[in-house]
């Protein structure tokens, strides 16, 4: 089974990166198969509502989006880390997010893949709940199953994400609630993928 991480940060190798990483070292340990987006490294437009996903064509714009919409498509489990940029995710993201439409307009095929959130700041509590809360909200849009790090809403940490031992530990936790809930799915076969 395949997890893909997303991370939401425009800066390479920050502290975004650092815990997306640990997260999907979680999954490679426990036999899944992982691929990262860096959103650093992508050129995504805003999504205009042009209307023509709604017509079942593809999307017009020119840009990385269609490498993104692939890997979360053949997903089973996404795990999606942002800095907290004022409160919230980042702009980045968002735009990734919103062109993920043609996926929900066309047939839901995020429905039913299980995700979880990281979000890192640079304060204690500088919105990183907020922030978790905007990834679940996209998530729970797509018909996704949501999962937290087994007693609360997620990956929580404050930069430098290296030195923060309790945030590392609820990243970790999510990880594993979702490698979790993806080998119960397996053992349960096609049926709750309604097949
Ligand atoms: C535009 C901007 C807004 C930010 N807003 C917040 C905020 O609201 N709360 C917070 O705790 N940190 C905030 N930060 C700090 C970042 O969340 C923090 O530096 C984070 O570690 C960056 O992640 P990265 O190292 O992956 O880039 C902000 C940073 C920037 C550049």
């Amino acid at each position: 089974m395949l997890v893909v991480g997303v991370s939401g940060s425009p800066r390479k190798a920050g502290n975004t990166e650092f815990l997306l990483n640990e997260a999907l070292a979680v999954a490679r340990e426990r036999g899944f198969e992982t691929e990262y987006i860096h959103c650093s490294e992508l050129k995504i437009d805003f999504c205009t509502d042009c209307g023509d996903c709604s017509k079942g064509k593809p999307c017009p714009k020119e840009d990385d989006v269609a490498r993104v919409l692939a890997a979360l498509e053949k997903s089973d489990g996404i795990i999606v880390a942002s800095p907290v940029y004022f409160g919230s995710i980042t702009a980045q993201l968002k735009a990734i997010f919103d062109r993920t439409i043609q996926l929900r307009r066309q047939n839901f095929k995020l429905k039913n893949k299980v995700g979880c959130a990281i979000t890192v700041g640079g304060s204690r509590n500088g919105g990183q709940e907020k922030a978790l809360e905007t990834v679940h909200a996209w998530m729970h849009i797509h018909g996704m199953v949501v999962v937290g790090d087994d007693s609360h809403f997620g990956g929580i940490a404050v930069r430098p994400a290296a030195e923060d031992r309790i945030g590392r530990k609820t990243v970790v936790s999510s990880a594993n609630k979702l490698c979790d809930l993806l080998e119960k799915m397996e053992m349960m076969g096609g049926c709750w993928k309604g097949e």
